[in-house]
């Protein structure tokens, strides 16, 4: 498939995981893209994989003048912006919410929402200029149909991402924008391996753990999240505009509380 030839791409938090998976295949489907990372070393290490079709940036998605340089880059050096993956954002450090400093608070919101929002701003006007395109937002599982203890930050952050998707697909339609916000279970990346070390067999346990309890039996694979944003930002997703999708092998179908037996879980 050769969906995205002669597009461009722009994907915020591109310097690994889901983002660099989605990179990878927008560029295997002919798109150039633009890499925009807070973490350059990481960037520039996953451009320099793709190569020529590839320009690594650094931009925080908390900062305005980072954002529009960002759009500014893909439109210099590829002369316009189609589609945009605003991808970025952190996890949070699991504190109850009693014990939870305001200034966590911020930072995680900071970046899962207001730099979603500061994305967009940046976006749209050169979305507009290129006669229209796709916008992908990153939400989660864990917004609206789940959520973690020690996560209210991320939760609320996620959650709200959802409501500015569907605000924003109405708004851009007339401007032939489609905006769609997708929602992740427990996909496996070094931000959801909670357990704070690189031992590959702890690696290896507590995404077993997971697999064990999800209907279609494995921890989704970052390429999933990747071919589903190509589908999304795609023309065979032209009819497609103010949706969420969730992507989660079903792991939010049956929850914990309606069904806390072991041997209930099918
Ligand atoms: N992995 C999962 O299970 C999962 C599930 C649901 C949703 N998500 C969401 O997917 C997105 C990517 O997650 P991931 O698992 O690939 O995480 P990751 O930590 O592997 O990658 C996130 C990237 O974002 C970058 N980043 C962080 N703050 C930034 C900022 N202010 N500006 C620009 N870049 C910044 C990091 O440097 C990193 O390269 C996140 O928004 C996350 O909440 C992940």
């Amino acid at each position: 498939m050769n969906r995205f030839e002669n597009k461009v791409v722009l994907i915020t938090g591109s310097g690994g995981g889901l983002g660099k998976a989605s990179a990878l295949r927008f560029v295997e489907e002919g798109a150039r893209v633009v890499i925009a990372d807070i973490d350059l070393e990481s960037a520039e290490a996953v451009a320099d994989e793709i190569g020529s079709q590839a320009k690594a940036i650094k931009a925080d998605v908390t900062s305005i003048d980072d954002c529009k340089a960002m759009v500014q880059t893909a439109q210099d050096i590829y002369g316009q912006l189609n589609v945009v993956f605003a991808n970025a954002g952190v996890g949070g450090n699991k504190t109850e919410f009693v014990d939870m400093s305001i200034e966590e608070w911020d930072r995680v919101v900071d970046v899962n929402l207001r730099g979603m929002m500061l994305t967009c701003k940046a976006s749209v006007p050169a979305l507009i200029e290129a006669g229209g395109g796709a916008l992908v937002l990153m939400g989660s599982s864990t917004g609206g149909w789940d959520t973690i203890l020690g996560s209210g930050p991320y939760m609320t952050s996620k959650e709200a991402v959802k409501a500015m998707g569907r605000n924003l697909a109405l708004e851009l339609g007339r401007y032939n924008i489609r905006v769609n916000v997708i929602c992740p279970g427990i996909i496996q990346t070094q931000l959801s391996f909670r357990q704070g070390d690189q031992d590959r067999d702890a690696w290896k346990h507590f995404f077993g753990k997971f697999s064990d309890r999800i209907p279609l039996r494995r921890v989704g694979q970052p390429e999933d999240v990747a071919a589903t944003v190509a589908f999304l930002s795609s023309d065979d997703a032209r009819h497609i505009t103010g949706s969420t999708l969730l992507i989660d092998g079903g792991q939010t179908l049956q929850s914990w509380s309606n069904s806390p037996d072991e041997e209930t879980y099918p």
